[in-house]
């Protein structure tokens, strides 16, 4: 008898959907998608067609309605809430797009639901699944770092504004680069560093070029009315044992990378760069350094993180990105607003 697929319902069916999780599911055979719910008839109709005919839902409750095992959630950030706690109440695992949500009470709901329910529910951090985060993790876990007291965090653009509302819309982002590229660095971070416990911040978060006509956008022409996220942010975190981290997350500025994005971690033992993973050390009293990336390429790393998914899910394995890491996570970037709203040091909620 032919075993049951894997059956997932999409939620959101634009670019990161079309290009990345849609090409991410069909490449496992054992997985079919049965749905795509999309507030946008014509964003539906071409995922639909992408993966290979489906069902198609304006709602995503109706899809919901379906005989599913997981969601997979690629809408615009505000959206990830709400569409993951309506899945997990229908009794199904979820794969959320990053960040899981913009704010640690959302991180909170939506994790103790899941485990109440005793449900997956995993952050899809794919920057874990990169030659450059497997390498470095592979070095950290081999005890080359020893304790990590500082570290430095960059995810800044020259003039990579993702035009879309979905972005620049706070009530449909609810932040701007901090919550969309800082959130990379600063989980691939924090996981090379072993998640120590956060704090307190002090940050600022501006608008600097984004309502103006100063800075021409490589990604085409916005809105400005509509614009009302942060263009920079930068923070500094102290840790429950003492380490210190310092953030930048831009994505307009005037620097010669189209794109500046590392983790940079200082350890009483070694140094590690991501995503370089180049590090340095000391052996036999002699300074030494290297990079760990082989030519050998690894699986795009998106459909690494759908594979290991449905992997947790199929074999009851601990999600490979727990809300208990991200909560850290979103707990910094949430203070980093908090800390430029009041001007001054905040301590970390979560
Ligand atoms: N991991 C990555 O590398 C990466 C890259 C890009 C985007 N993302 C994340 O993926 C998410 C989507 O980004 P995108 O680039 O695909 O944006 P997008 O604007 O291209 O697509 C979002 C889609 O969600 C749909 N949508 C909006 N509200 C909805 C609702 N209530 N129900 C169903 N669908 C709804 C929109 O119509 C649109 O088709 C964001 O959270 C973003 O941060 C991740």
């Amino acid at each position: 008898m032919k075993s049951r697929k894997f059956r997932v319902g999409l939620i959101g069916a634009g670019g990161i959907a079309q290009n990345c999780h849609i090409p991410g599911w069909k490449n496992l055979p054992e997985a079919e998608i049965v749905g795509i719910a999309d507030v946008s008839e014509p964003a539906v109709r071409k995922a639909a067609e992408l993966a290979g005919g489906t069902r198609t839902f304006s709602d995503y409750r109706d899809l919901l309605k379906l005989d599913l095992d997981a969601v997979d959630i690629c809408t615009p950030n505000m959206v990830h809430t709400p569409a993951a706690l309506a899945a997990l109440n229908a009794g199904l695992h979820v794969l959320c797009e990053k960040p899981l949500a913009v704010s640690t009470a959302d991180v909170r709901a939506m994790g103790t639901l899941a485990d109440k329910k005793k449900l997956k529910l995993m952050t899809a951090q794919h920057q874990r699944f990169t030659q450059g985060g497997l390498a470095a993790k592979a070095w950290v876990d081999g005890g080359n770092l020893g304790d990590a007291y500082h570290a430095r965090v960059r995810a800044v653009r020259r003039a990579w504004l993702p035009p879309s509302p979905g972005f620049i819309d706070k009530k449909l982002a609810g932040g701007g680069p901090c919550m969309d590229i800082g959130v990379h660095a600063l989980d691939l971070c924090l996981w090379l560093m072993g998640f120590p416990k956060p704090v307190r911040v002090t940050g600022t978060s501006k608008t600097v070029f984004a309502k103006g006509h100063d800075m021409p956008n490589l990604w085409g022409e916005w809105d400005r009315e509509r614009y009302s996220v942060e263009d920079f942010a930068t923070g500094f975190v102290h840790f429950d044992n003492g380490a210190t981290l310092l953030l930048e997350a831009a994505w307009m500025c005037h620097q010669v990378e189209n794109e500046d994005l590392l983790a940079q971690i200082f350890g009483k033992k070694g140094g590690i760069k991501w995503p370089s993973a180049e590090f340095a050390t000391v052996t036999n009293g002699v300074h030494a350094q290297g990079s760990l990336l082989h030519p050998q390429s690894v699986p795009y790393p998106h459909w690494s993180e759908i594979a290991a998914f449905m992997d947790c899910v199929v074999n009851d394995k601990p999600s490979p990105v727990p809300w208990t890491e991200t909560i850290k996570v979103i707990g910094i970037l949430e203070a980093i607003y908090r800390s430029s709203e009041e001007g001054k040091e905040v301590a970390i909620k979560g």
